[in-house]
Parts: structure tokens; sequence; C-alpha cells
């Protein structure tokens, strides 16, 4: 969480920094502020809100300079307030630091620096951090990069930083370990942010900070990377391959309705390359290079977190099916201070939209520390868990910006459901024609998503009749009890309306209580194994005067039937349904959420990057 943005060179810094912001805004929205220099004076202009709130606070007083940080801020340590603004002055005000992470042991360092006279204006952990630089250049003398390397040699804790001192306008120093960190090369000028949106519109060329490493940027001079424990370290410029129109909302009202929207694309993308069903013939790096492992593993474990943690349920499922590996679907939050068995013999699987997820992370460093091998599935090329991971497949779909993950889920299940239908077939468990048959199923999920996606404008008309619902239940069986769990949380996040995910035949053992006639009840019906079943819970729900919203099978009668509402997908193979059956349910929290006047792209509380344990 947090947006980090950073720019040195010869064009005016500021507008490159509101704009870079803005991209990064997903990241936290709680307060926001820049620092400048100009002239060998330091201005900082930062509040409470929003990134146009800093815009229109600013827009009073002088912005001129071709050096400077900006940030977007999550709340941590201290209020979203003016004050715990970032930038953070040192005491000095001569020194500006901008962080994105958690410093754990900032109070030990803060009492041992008020002890010495220091006096603190905010509750932030990076003031702390600030403050201890600058006592370190005073009392040991040294340059800049030389006391950001000590200071952080006392930090414990997560951190990117950038820090920029008034009487070295030309320099910028940037540090990282845990959160992450990207410096663009422009012709003659610098631009560092915590992920490349701020940077493509500059240049492609990017160096990924790695932990522990710090980065000293100045004018007309080649970057200088060293690690804390002072080893130099040769920068290695990667390409960046992400479009600029893919940050843009392209005449949509909001990210996500574009992101839901994008769909039928973003998972061809995902599957394009990797297999062609008229030859049957799938190419998937990550089964290529691990497949030793991958056949002779005792089981997976998938640990991820939000939603990504529901595309490892769907996984599950998929996993357990074709290719009868068992299975074990962990909150990464809770795996990492287990004290879990693992050994060499096991498969972990990250799932993460960011690849930037501090618990899962975490995750996997633990199962790698006790010989598991790790493979990530992540959209964001270059991030951390896939640099952490041993292996791993990309999703491909593109930079999502919207913080309710959409896109990115479905892409994440479409690339686990190749995953499994490969595996499957290896170890024996799917023959030639049902291998080939889900192949071409697969293929054309972007065409049923497409179909899926035309009841939006009859999605619309159900959530004006529902917006002003307290509670939602969501039920489904087998491979859509996960979609039930996603649909839930997607109306949650977006329209603050309390909504439960619930295995259907479950709902009996509790939620049944809550039913009442005001008791919108959302069941995935689609055709499959536990049709029957599902039918016998939606009279359970009928008896008790809820409201039933049914997503069916199109030309589905018997649920229609009993159903209040319903809302037809096309037909898929059960396996193959989380897919399509995610589409209404985005739309349907995305239709209340406006209708409620909810800010979609930045629900409240949360951040799409969680770099915070
Ligand atoms: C945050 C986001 C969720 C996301 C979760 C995991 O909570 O708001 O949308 O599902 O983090 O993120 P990841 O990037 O690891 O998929």
């Amino acid at each position: 969480m947090c947006g980090i943005v950073g720019y040195l060179g010869h064009q005016p810094a500021y507008p490159i920094l509101i704009k870079g912001l803005t991209r990064l805004e997903y990241r936290g929205y709680d307060s926001a502020g820049v620092a400048l220099i100009n002239n060998q004076k330091i201005s900082l202009y930062k509040c409470k809100g929003k990134v146009a709130e800093l815009e229109a606070f600013a827009a009073k007083f002088d912005v001129g300079g071709n050096i400077g940080i900006g940030h977007t801020r999550w709340a941590t340590h201290g209020a979203p307030n003016d004050a715990n603004a970032h930038p953070h002055f040192s005491q000095s005000e001569d020194l500006v630091i901008i962080h994105n992470g958690i410093i754990e042991n900032y109070s030990t360092l803060k009492k041992g620096l008020e002890k010495r006279g220091y006096v603190f204006r905010s509750e932030t952990d990076t003031e702390v951090l600030a403050y201890l630089i600058e006592d370190i250049q005073k009392e040991i003398g040294t340059n800049l990069e030389e006391s950001v390397r000590l200071a952080l040699n006392e930090v414990i804790g997560a951190y990117a930083i950038l820090v920029m001192h008034r009487d070295e306008p030309h320099k910028l120093i940037a540090a990282k370990k845990g959160s992450p960190l990207v410096i663009g090369i422009g012709k003659d000028d610098f631009f560092i942010a915590s992920d490349a949106t701020p940077i493509v519109e500059y240049t492609r060329n990017v160096i990924y900070l790695e932990d522990e490493e710090i980065a000293l940027i100045r004018l007309g001079q080649d970057i200088v990377i060293r690690t804390i424990a002072d080893k130099e370290i040769k920068p290695y410029i990667h390409e960046l391959q992400i479009e600029l129109e893919q940050l843009e909302k392209g005449g949509f009202e909001h990210f996500m309705l574009k992101e839901i929207h994008e769909q039928p694309r973003s998972i061809y993308d995902s599957l394009r390359g990797r297999l062609d069903s008229s030859t049957g013939r799938v190419s998937m790096s990550v089964i290529r290079d691990f497949e030793a492992k991958i056949l002779a593993a005792d089981r997976f474990i998938v640990v991820a977190c939000g939603t990504s943690w529901h595309a490892g349920l769907v996984a599950e499922y998929l996993f357990e099916d074709f290719a009868r590996i068992p299975v074990e679907v962990e909150y990464a939050s809770e795996f990492r201070y287990r004290n879990p068995i693992l050994s060499e013999k096991d498969i972990v699987i990250a799932i993460s939209q960011s690849g930037e997820t501090a618990d899962t992370l975490a995750a996997i460093q633990l199962a790698k520390q006790r010989g598991a091998t790790i493979l990530g599935i992540c959209n964001v090329v270059g991030s951390s868990i896939p640099r952490a991971s041993h292996g791993g497949a990309y999703t491909h779909a593109g930079p999502e910006i919207g913080v309710a993950s959409t896109k990115a889920f479905t892409a994440q299940v479409a690339v686990l459901t190749l995953m499994a239908i490969v595996i499957g077939k290896k170890r024996g468990h799917l023959n030639e024609s049902k291998f080939r048959q889900l192949l071409y199923e697969l293929e054309r999920i972007p065409e049923d998503i497409t179909q899926a996606l035309t009841t939006d404008s009859h999605i619309q008309t159900l959530a004006a009749r529902f917006k002003d619902a307290r509670n939602f239940l969501y039920l489904g069986r087998g491979y859509n009890f996960p979609v039930a769990l996603e649909g839930a949380l997607k109306l949650k996040e977006i329209s603050y309306i309390h909504a439960e995910g619930y295995p259907a035949a479950e709902m009996k053992h509790g939620p049944i209580a809550l039913i009442d006639e005001e008791m919108p009840v959302v069941v995935i019906a689609t055709q499959g194994d536990s049709y029957e079943k599902i039918v016998s819970n939606i009279q359970e729900v009928k008896a008790r005067g809820g409201k039933i919203i049914s997503v069916v099978t199109s030309g589905d009668v018997e649920v229609a039937a009993i159903s209040d509402y319903v809302i037809e997908v096309p037909a898929v193979s059960e396996a193959l349904s989380p897919m399509v059956n995610s589409i209404p349910l985005q739309l349907l929290s995305y239709h209340i959420a406006v209708l409620r006047g909810c800010n979609v792209d930045q629900p409240r509380n949360l951040a799409k990057s969680v770099t915070v344990e």
C-alpha cells in the first residue's frame, strides 16, 4: 500500500508527480503529498484526502522545480490527517522522505532520538527514519547515500523509500525491502514509482530494485546500486510490456466496468499461445520446467489472499477433479504464522494479482525455507512474488486498476484450469477425448463471457430493485461455492452492503436464520452435478420468504419457476462455469454500488496492493 513517485530531470516535476500519483492512487488514497526542490528550497504540500484535493490545495502555491517526490497514503501508523501525510521532513527540514511499508522497530528508534532532543511532528514510523538519516549525517558526517545506508541497517521492517536533500538538488536516493520500487530511465531524466504505471508514458526502460538495494540516482550520471551491506550491484535494465491505453478508462464510467467488459480479451490473452485445441497442443513453461516435481507431488498447497484465495478454491476443485492431486487452500496470513508441515514433495501455488501482497510473499518464503517448490500465478510482470517463486505463469489480464478485482480473478481461474487439464492428462486421469473436449471448451470461454456480459442492462434493473438491501446472501455448491464467496466479497467491497457467501447446503446450519422477506439471496444454480440439490436449497429459502435471484443456464425452466428473478448465462461445463458465472455477480455489485453513490474504483478503507501484513 501507499504509492511512491519521484522525478529527477529537466522537466517541471510537479505535473509528472501528480499524474503518477493519480495512476498509483489504487494503492491508497487517504492522504497525498509532494515535495519539490527549487532554488535550494524545499516546497512541501500535503493534505488529507485524494490526489485531486492535494492538487486543489497546492494550486495556490509555487510548484516549480525539476526534482520532486510524491506519495499517496494508506494509513498504518497514525490517522489519515495532514500531519501524518507524506512527505516527511527531517528535524532541520533540509531532508525529505516518502515511504511505503512499516518500520517495525520505529518506536525504539524514536525513543532513542527523543532522548537526544529530537521532537517529532507526526505519529508516523516514516518521520523516525527521516530523523535517523539526518542524525547519522550530522554525527558521522557521511554523505546522503551513505547515511541512508547506515540508517537502513538499523531498521527492521519493510520499506520502499525516496529521499532528497535541499543541498543536493541533483540527487535522489531510492531503497527497497519488501515493498516494490521501479526506476524508469528516460533520455536524460529518471522516473521512480511503486509500479511501472506512472513510468510507461515516459520510458520503457526500467530497473526493478531488489530487496536491500539502494539506488543513487543523479542527473547526467548512470544509476549506482549498492546493497545495504555495501556491495555494488550491476543494474539490470528490463523493457516494459504494458501499453498506455491499458491505463485509461477507454470511455467507460469506471475502471471496474471497463475491466469487467475486458474479460473476453483478458482470458483470451491469458490462454493465448498456451493452447490449441485443434491439435491438442499445450505449451506452459511452468509445467514443462517442473514436470517431474509436479508429477511426483504429494499435494498442492495454494496460498493467497482475498479474491486470489477464491481463485485458489476453484483450483482445489479443478486439481482434485482432473489431476487427482490433494489440494489445500490456505489464507497466506494464517499459513505464515502456523507451523505448517511441508516437504520437498509439496508444490506451493502462490496466487496474486499484484504479486506484492505481503502475507503471500511471507508464506512463500516460509514454504521455500521448508523445501517446497513454489509456483507463482501472478498478473504484474516483474513483481515480487514471481521473482520469489521457483517458477510459475503470468495471467496476462493487463493492468487492473479498479480496487475490486474482476478480470484478474477470471484470468487466474483460466490459467489454473489449463494447468489442471494438462496435469490431469499427464497424470493419466484424463483420456485424450476428455482432454481435447475440455481444451475446446476452455478456448471458447471468451465467447461465453461475451454472451454473459449481455446481461448488463437486465442486471442494472435488478440492482435498482435491491440497492437498499442491508444484507445479501450468496449460495453455490461445488465449483460455484467459491463463486458465491467471490460474489459476496465483491458486493461488500464496493457497495458496503453486508454480504455472506455460503455453500448452499450449509445454509441450513446457521444463515437460514437470517432469511426473511427482506433478504435477497443470490443462488448460482447453473446446470451441473448438484443442480437438483440446489433446487432443494432454493425451496428452503423460498419457504422462508427470501427473495431469490438465480443465475441459471440459458433456457432453464425449473429454477426459473421458483426464483423471483433470474439471470441467464450460456451453458458450459460445470468445471469451467466459475469464469462465466462470476460475470453477472460482478455486474450486480457494480451497479448496486453505482446506484448507492459509492466510489466504485476506490472503495473506502481498501487498497489494491496490500504490502503490509
Ligand atoms: C487486496 C485487494 C483484493 C485482492 C487482495 C489480494 O485486498 O483489495 O482485491 O484480492 O488484496 O491481492 P493480490 O494482489 O495478492 O491478488
